[in-house]
């Protein structure tokens, strides 16, 4: 069965773990059998309404290699397309949210065969992803592990999460998009810094700065995230997708092109059923009941 076939099948069966490691042990091979070696889905939350994604290379501490990326890129599609899910979680281990690009797999890489190859094609996946994304960062986020925490739409830290962008100390420098959205975020100055000593910087740090919106302690970082997602997945899901859009077109336009967008978007809703049943149920005096149309 292929990756998407396996995860697909799981989640249409309710509170579906997914731990599929054909490649390894025996004993680390989840019954239900499958595909994935580097990363494990579930589905979560009292509705089972929210994706998680959790990294599992512990030995490489999340190195991101191009076998989990692609793993990582099958498991966000299908959350995308699952209508049952609401807000997709993203996280990694206590000691390592993703240790950056896998540098072993750089060694023999060379000019003609990155261009040739598109060698970061399948890499900004996470940014096109329509549902909300929150990063629930533990431990280290270097180099692309940051930067894949910055494609996400919120960021949580644990208390003892460290945030870097050391590319500069094995002689290159960030390429999927740490230069534009950690200069967007935290500043020219901090990010010059980051980017140009390989400084890591703390959760502390990283909240003051603006990358970080919460920090909660080490063991309650997934929950409290996976609580967010469900916040959000308990709201209409197509307005939360236009919603993402508007916000993230700050990100990409002038304000005058991103207020006329936002106004656009903002008309839509009221084709929408769900903002017909939320303004409703505000002037009724009862809770919205979303159907996501
Ligand atoms: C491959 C990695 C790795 C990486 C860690 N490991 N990071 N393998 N790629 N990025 C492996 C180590 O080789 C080692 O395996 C094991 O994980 C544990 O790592 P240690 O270094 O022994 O652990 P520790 O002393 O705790 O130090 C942790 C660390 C350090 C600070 C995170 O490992 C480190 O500096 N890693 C590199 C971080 C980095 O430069 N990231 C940017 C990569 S470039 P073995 O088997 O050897 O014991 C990048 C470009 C992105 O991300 C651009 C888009 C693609």
């Amino acid at each position: 069965m292929c990756a998407m076939a396996a995860l697909s099948t799981l989640l249409l069966r309710g509170p579906a773990l997914l731990r599929l490691c054909p490649r390894l042990p025996a004993a680390r091979t989840y019954a239900a059998g499958g595909d994935f070696e580097y990363i494990i889905a579930e589905k979560k939350g009292k509705n089972n309404n929210v994706g998680l994604v959790q990294l599992n290379r512990p030995k490489a501490l999340n190195a991101l290699c191009q076998g989990l990326i692609k793993e990582l890129n099958q498991a966000l599609m299908t959350f995308q397309k699952d209508p049952s899910v609401g807000a997709i979680v993203l996280t990694g281990s206590e000691k390592s949210f993703a240790a950056g690009a896998d540098i072993k797999e750089l060694r023999d890489k060379t000019l003609q065969s990155c261009y040739s190859d598109n060698f970061l094609k399948d890499w900004d996946t996470l940014s096109h992803i329509k549902k909300p994304v929150i990063a629930a960062v533990n431990g280290f986020a270097l180099g692309g592990g940051c930067e894949l925490a910055m494609m996400c739409d919120i960021v949580y830290a644990g208390e003892k999460a460290q945030f870097g962008q050391p590319e500069i100390l094995i002689g290159t420098i960030p390429g999927s998009g740490g230069t534009q959205r950690l200069t967007r975020v935290v500043g020219k100055s901090l990010a010059m810094e980051m980017v140009l000593t390989g400084d890591r910087i703390s959760a502390q740090e990283a909240k003051q700065a603006g990358l970080v919106s919460k920090i909660f302690p080490v063991e309650k970082l997934v929950e409290e995230a996976i609580q967010c997602a469900e916040k959000i997945a308990s709201n209409s899901k197509i307005v939360t997708e236009m919603a993402k859009e508007a916000v993230n077109a700050a990100f990409e336009m002038t304000l005058a092109e991103g207020i006329r967008l936002e106004k656009k978007l903002f008309y839509s809703t009221f084709a929408t059923d769900d903002q017909k049943e939320g303004v409703s149920a505000f002037v009724e005096k009862r809770k919205a009941n979303f159907k996501d149309k």
